[in-house]
C-alpha cells in the first residue's frame, strides 16, 4: 500500500508472504508517473490501474478457471447473466442474426427473444440436441450460436460436436454455457467451441454466496470487444466476492465428484419409488440423448436430477413441505441439495400447455444434489414422500 499525506502508514515490510490471496479492496492504483502508466496501458509491463478494469482478486479467479478450462483469456464478470450479455453484446452488430438453444436459462431466452431484437439483432431458438435444426436456422446474416449443454431442467443434451463442425463450416461463432457441466466434464473450447461461459454463482463457487460470472476465449480478437464491453458497461466484480469464489473453487473438484456421485445414486433409488412417475438423469438407459451423452461425457454424469412426482400441485406442495431439511430454493450447485419447481418459478411466464409439452408437469421437480451422506438424502426424500 502507498505511503501518502492522507495516509502515513503502509504494510509493514517483511519478507514473507500470505498463504492464502489477500483480498485488494482498492478501486485505483498508483504509479510513478505518466510513463509508467503508458506502458501498463500498452502491456509491456504488469499492473493495475482501476478496479472496473480488472483487479488482482478476479484476475487470481480467472487464471484459476483458465486453467480447468485450458483456456488462454479469461475474465471475471459481475454474475452469469452480465457473462452473457458481455459476449452478445460485445460480439454483435445491429443486424446480425444469432440462434440460441430453445430451452436455454430463462434469462438467457429472456435477452434473446426480448432484449437483442430492440438493437435490431435478429434471434432464432432451436432444439439444440439434433445439428440438423441448426443448420435449417442458419442465415447469410449468423454471427453466433449460443448453446448450453445440459438444459435445465429437462436436462436434455446439445450434439455440441456437430453443432461446433457446422459453425466452422458456416464461419460462425460458437458459445457454449458450461455452467451445468462444467471444465470437469466437458471443456467446450476442446471441441470447437470459440467463447466459454460460466455462472460462478453456481457449482464453481459452490456455497451460495456469490453472484459471478466468467467468459474465456483462446482469441485476443474475440476477447478484447467483450472486455471492452465489460470495462465500459461496467459489469466487473467485487475483489471480495472474487476472493470468495477462489475459497469455494478450493474443493470444487472433490465437490463436484460426491454431487454426482450422490446424483446419480439418487436417480437409480427415485427410479424405483412407486412416488414417481419419471427420472430423467443423464446416465439412466432411458435418456432421449444417449448418443450425445457417450460422445460428451465419458464416464462423468452431472449433479442434476430431475423427476416426476405422481399427482398433481398439492402432491408438490406436500412434498416440498414434507422434505423440510432440503431447502426449496430456485437455485444450483450450492453444497446442499436443493429442490426448484420449475412450473412456479423458472417456467412460470410459459403458459401450462407449453410447460407439458416440454414434460412440465405441476408434480415436477429439479434436484441439485449436494455434499449430504447418501443415506440422509434417502431418508429424506422418503420424508418427502410421505402420505402423498
Ligand atoms: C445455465 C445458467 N447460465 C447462466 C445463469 C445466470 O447466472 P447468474 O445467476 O450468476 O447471473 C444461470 C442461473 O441460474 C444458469 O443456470
Amino acid at each position: 500500500m502507498k505511503k501518502t499525506l492522507i495516509r502515513p502508514t503502509s504494510l509493514v515490510p517483511n519478507s514473507s508472504t500470505p498463504l492464502v490471496s489477500p483480498i485488494i479492496q482498492s478501486n485505483v492504483y498508483v504509479t510513478k508517473d505518466p510513463s509508467t502508466l503508458d506502458q501498463i496501458y500498452n502491456g509491456k509491463i504488469p499492473g493495475y490501474t482501476y478496479a472496473r478494469e480488472r483487479h488482482p482478486n478476479s484476475d487470481i479467479l480467472a487464471k484459476r478457471i483458465n486453467l480447468l478450462e485450458k483456456s488462454k483469456y479469461g475474465f471475471i464478470t459481475s454474475s452469469g447473466m452480465s457473462a452473457i450479455a458481455a459476449v452478445l453484446f460485445g460480439i454483435c452488430k445491429s443486424g446480425d442474426h444469432v440462434i440460441g438453444g430453445d430451452q436455454l436459462y430463462g434469462r438467457t431466452l429472456r435477452l434473446l427473444k426480448e432484449d437483442l431484437p430492440r438493437f435490431d439483432l435478429k434471434t432464432t431458438l432451436v432444439d439444440t440436441t439434433c445439428y440438423k435444426n441448426v443448420i435449417e436456422a442458419i442465415t447469410k446474416k449468423t454471427k453466433l450460436i449460443i448453446i448450453e449443454l445440459i438444459s435445465n431442467p429437462t436436462l436434455r443434451i446439445s450434439d455440441v460436436v456437430n453443432i461446433s463442425k457446422v459453425c466452422r463450416k458456416n464461419n460462425i461463432l460458437l458459445v457454449v454455457d458450461n455452467t451445468f457441466t462444467t471444465p470437469l466434464t466437458i471443456k467446450p473450447l476442446d471441441l470447437g467451441a470459440d467463447v466459454v461461459i460460466h455462472s460462478i454463482t453456481k457449482l464453481l463457487a459452490g456455497h451460495s454466496d456469490v453472484t459471478l460470472g466468467y467468459f474465456a476465449t483462446n482469441h485476443t480478437k474475440i476477447f478484447n470487444p467483450i472486455y471492452d464491453y465489460s470495462v465500459t458497461t461496467g459489469l466487473t466484480p467485487s475483489p471480495f466476492e472474487c476472493w470468495l469464489a477462489e475459497r469455494g473453487m478450493n474443493t470444487f473438484i472433490i465437490r463436484f465428484q460426491k454431487c454426482q456421485d450422490n446424483a446419480e445414486k439418487l436417480a437409480l433409488w427415485l427410479q424405483n419409488r412407486p412416488e414417481v412417475k419419471n427420472v430423467i438423469y443423464p446416465k439412466l438407459k432411458n435418456h432421449p440423448d444417449k448418443i450425445n451423452f457417450k460422445k460428451l461425457f465419458k464416464e462423468n454424469g452431472c449433479n442434476m436430477v430431475s423427476f416426476e412426482l405422481k399427482g398433481n400441485r398439492s402432491s408438490a406442495d406436500k412434498f416440498a413441505k414434507n422434505a423440510d431439511l432440503i431447502s426449496f430454493a430456485p437455485t444450483l450447485g450450492d453444497v446442499g441439495t436443493t429442490l426448484s419447481h420449475p412450473a412456479s418459478s423458472s417456467h412460470r411466464s410459459l403458459g401450462k400447455a407449453q410447460r407439458e409439452k416440454m414434460g412440465i408437469t405441476e408434480g415436477f421437480f429439479r434436484v441439485s444434489v449436494g455434499l449430504e451422506r447418501f443415506e440422509d438424502l434417502k431418508n429424506e426424500f422418503k420424508k418427502g414422500f410421505k402420505n402423498l
